[in-house]
């Protein structure tokens, strides 16, 4: 998508569509509940278009309201699109962020290939304009690769109206920030919206290695005998019961300048297909599993936007990449595994393959220098139904860079709720017969995966972020389409920006 920015009169624009946003005025405070549709531009020929359907109640506000016109007076615009932007006491640039996503996708549907967006008088600022760019380019994306009816629409430029007094430079390098990480998070949707069979763990080695090269990362994939010859039991044995060969991708994003200190470990959970391995999971609903690798193929998009935005701040990433099936050479309950620390792991469940892959890939982080360490995984079912599908979760072993994630979540708009890491859980992890066993029984089975993995950190800081539940929307939304989220990528990219900035010590 062209992304350009426009510096016209509103009445001078030549567009197919201008898209201007409607607020809802209410509050739960006002005396008048009818609706109070606010206008979002001060433009008068466009308040002249409105001035009917405001007067005939059909402009609300509500979020992701439309209403096209065709050939609206005194515009040089071909339509004129109202679109609600929600309450206005709830505005913000994460609601402008989802509007933008909301116009690409409803004109989409109309086969328009182009739109200029007028942005709220108050929101005309980079952050804004890279919210919209980030919205737009998100919504841009549509997952139906294998459908052979698909339709493939791409919307071919947005234009975003600014005033001609601010500082150009800076907008246009919001539009570049935006599009960056927009079209990082896209890239990590791609990846894990493939099926197991078209990403397995060597396709996930070479797509982050294709990556690597064409951005200027330094990027080493591994295969099984580096993985034994790390002694990195855990991860073997989840990989042991494929025939396809596990991969350790292990991404580095090195700027001369930066301080030799922090530097930031980023782990993904690569598992290309969950069945569960010999605790099987039960056939209803496993085909889902294929999105077992959104917490490394996150990891593989941040790097991305990373080496891209350069941030003088030092970070590897590690994807472990496994399948994990039954088989006469997999892993059984009861058997014990020595990870790379040494630790001894009873396998209760070898359903619970995601933490000991995990386990491994956090001590390598720690061993090739990484500070402060963050891990994504869909972890556990247990945090789906702690949290259900709209927030994911995240742990932290230190409040201080718990803070830094939290300065992180205000700029990415992506949602996550913080959940306890605390060490009277440690005990439902005890095993009878090794240090831990890969299980804590029914309850609070989020925390005790948590608790596993910090078997593994030591004393680094340390994020878990659990997002079993965020990875895959089910159903569409006005401006996003249904399937792979990319979730956890922008918020990555900001905690490093953060961290680049001394806001991680
Ligand atoms: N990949 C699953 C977790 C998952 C569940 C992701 C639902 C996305 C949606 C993970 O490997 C798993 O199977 N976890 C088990 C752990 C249990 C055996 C302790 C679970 O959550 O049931
Ligand atoms: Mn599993
Ligand atoms: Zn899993």
């Amino acid at each position: 998508m062209k992304l350009l920015l426009s510096t016209l009169p509103v009445t001078q624009i030549d567009t197919e569509c201008l898209v201007v946003l409607v607020l809802d005025g209410n509050d739960a405070t006002s005396a008048n509940k009818q609706a109070l549709p606010l206008l979002q531009t001060s433009d008068p020929a466009v308040q002249a278009v409105a001035q009917d359907l405001v007067a005939m109640n059909e402009i609300t506000g509500k979020a992701f309201e439309t209403i096209l016109l065709h050939k609206p007076a005194g515009l040089r615009a071909r339509r004129l699109l109202f679109l609600g932007g929600g309450k206005l006491k709830n505005f913000s640039v994460h609601e402008l962020r989802k509007a933008a996503g909301a116009a690409v996708r409803f004109l989409k549907g109309k086969n328009l290939k182009s739109f200029t967006l007028l942005p709220p008088d108050a929101s005309q600022t980079p952050d804004a304009v890279r919210a919209i760019v980030e919205g737009a380019v998100v919504a841009d994306f549509d997952p139906d690769y294998y459908r052979s009816d698909r339709k493939d629409l791409k919307m071919d430029a947005m234009s975003v109206v600014v005033p001609a007094s601010s500082d150009q430079g800076a907008l246009a390098a919001a539009v570049e920030e935006g599009r960056i990480i927009a079209e990082s998070q896209n890239f990590t949707r791609d990846l894990v919206n493939e099926p197991g069979n078209r990403m397995t763990p060597t396709m996930m080695g070479d797509r982050a290695a294709a990556m690597c090269k064409e951005v200027g990362l330094k990027c080493e994939v591994h295969g099984p005998d580096k993985i034994k010859d790390l002694k990195m039991g855990a991860f073997w044995s989840v990989a042991q019961g494929s025939d396809e060969e596990p991969r350790l991708i292990v991404m580095r994003y090195e700027p001369a300048a930066a301080p030799a200190s922090p530097v930031i470990g980023l782990v993904g959970k690569g598992i290309t297909f969950d069945s569960g391995g010999i605790s099987i999971k039960p056939s209803d609903g496993m085909e889902k599993m294929k999105y077992d690798m959104a917490g490394g193929a996150a990891m593989i998009g941040a790097m991305r936007a990373i080496a891209l935005l350069k941030p003088n701040v030092r970070v590897i990433g590690i994807v472990c990449a496994s399948e994990n099936l039954p088989s006469g050479k997999a892993q059984k309950p009861g058997d014990v595994q020595i990870a790379m620390n040494g630790k001894s792991i009873e396998i209760i469940n070898t359903d619970a393959e995601g933490r000991l892959v995990l386990a491994d890939g956090l001590c390598y982080a720690r061993e090739l220098g990484a500070t402060h360490l963050v891990d994504a995984a869909t972890l556990t079912g247990a945090c789906v139904v702690a949290l259900g599908h709209i927030n994911a979760g995240v742990f932290a072993n230190d409040d201080a860079y718990y803070e830094a994630f939290a300065a992180a979540l205000q700029n990415s708009g992506e949602k996550f709720w913080r959940l306890p890491v605390d060490a009277e859980y440690t005990e439902m992890i005890h095993s009878d017969i090794a240090d831990i066993k890969n299980t804590g029984g029914r309850w609070g089975g989020a925390v005790t995966a948590a608790m596993f993995l910090k078997e593994f950190v030591e004393d680094k800081p340390w994020l878990h972020l659990d997002i079993a539940g965020a990875a895959w929307i089910e159903d569409s939304k006005a401006w996003i389409a249904k399937g792979p989220s990319g979730i956890a990528v922008r918020s990555i990219i900001e905690l490093v920006r953060n961290a680049a900035a001394g806001g991680v010590k």
